[in-house]
């Protein structure tokens, strides 16, 4: 099958559109044949060395960790999927996935089934974007309906869905973005927003119960201040995490880091959210596989809306 393979850790240049063996499956798991993957910043900072390169092992290196297509195969212990299903995941995190590929070996545990109403794309954008923002927003973050929350980064693949899903969970949200991104972040259901490049933001959202940091470094510490006495923020660059924690430590603020979770149940949730209509995913561009490295570079600029994804 042709997939997206490094050799060796480095810039877009290090990806190389190749012919791998096809993956085998496992007793609980499915092979999909694949339509599409997302792409999310951990991809590029881990084949450049960073990010999950730590539990990937030896090179070569198949990068992706969420996808979507049809089920090929199922294996012997699998009950609930069968040839033929649409389905979606985020797989095996922070081990390698493989989903830059044409077809995907699944653990069924870390799937669900795709609507009929929404695109193989659209589902593939969903996963690991989805579950961050599921995990930061109410396991770690425990928001519940009538608090005020601050989305830093609230346009980007994470932030706009937690915009939506702490508007539907009955918070008052506030999002951080661009001037040019602000009636798109009011159309998801921002209350107030600000524009980073001409407001400090410790200084122009105030009183949050929650804030999902999805900038981390010196901005998710000058977020510490829109706290109000007993808030916490959730930090989601795992890079400055230690960072934020020790400063939020040393102002008596609560800061919390996460490693997103595969999760298949709370798939099946956001999935039923995108069917009942409450969750919209944005794609910002579909970019065919062979051309993973100018969706790197995309990804890599910091700007996109939304999601990014490969077709297959
Ligand atoms: N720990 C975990 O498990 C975990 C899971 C997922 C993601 N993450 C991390 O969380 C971060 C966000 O992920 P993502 O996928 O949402 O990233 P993303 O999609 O690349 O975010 C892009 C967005 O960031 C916005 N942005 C850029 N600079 C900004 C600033 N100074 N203030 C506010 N917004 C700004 C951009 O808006 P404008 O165009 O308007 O500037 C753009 O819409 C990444 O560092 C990612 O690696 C961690």
């Amino acid at each position: 099958m042709k997939a997206i393979r490094i050799h060796a850790f480095g810039g877009p240049d290090a990806l190389s559109y190749e012919e791998v063996p096809t993956p085998t499956i496992q007793a609980n798991e499915v092979l999909v044949r694949n339509k599409a993957a997302g792409i999310n910043p951990i991809d590029w900072k881990t084949c450049s060395g960073g990010g999950a390169a730590s539990f990937i092992g030896k090179l070569p290196f198949v990068p992706g960790w969420e996808f979507s297509g049809v089920v090929e195969l199922a294996g012997a212990a699998v009950e609930d999927f069968k040839p033929g299903d649409e389905v979606f995941g985020f797989i095996r995190f922070p081990e390698a996935a493989g989903c830059y590929a044409e077809y995907v070996a699944a653990p069924v545990s870390q799937i669900a089934h795709k609507p009929a109403n929404m695109l193989f794309s659209t589902a593939a954008g969903l996963g690991l974007a989805g579950l961050t923002a599921w995990q930061a927003l109410f396991d770690k973050g425990q928001l519940s309906s009538g608090q005020r929350v601050l989305v830093l980064a609230a346009a980007g693949g994470v932030g706009h869905l937690a915009v939506q899903l702490a508007k539907a969970a009955g918070a008052h949200v506030t999002g951080s973005a661009s001037a040019a991104n602000h009636a798109y972040l009011q159309s998801l259901g921002c209350d107030e927003v600000i524009d980073y490049q001409t407001q400090e933001v410790g200084k122009s959202a105030q009183n949050m119960d929650l804030v999902i940091d999805g900038m981390g470094g010196d901005t998710g510490i000058e977020a510490l201040a829109c706290l109000k006495p007993g808030g916490r923020i959730v930090t989601l660059p795992s890079v400055t995490a230690d960072a934020v924690i020790r400063a939020a430590e040393a102002d008596g603020k609560q800061a919390l880091g996460i490693r997103v979770e595969p999760n298949g149940e709370q798939l099946a949730e956001l999935a039923k959210r995108y069917t009942e209509g409450s969750l919209q995913l944005t794609l910002a561009a579909e970019v065919p596989l062979a051309e993973a490295r100018s969706a790197h570079q995309q990804s890599a600029s910091g700007h996109v809306r939304g999601k990014l994804v490969l077709t297959i």
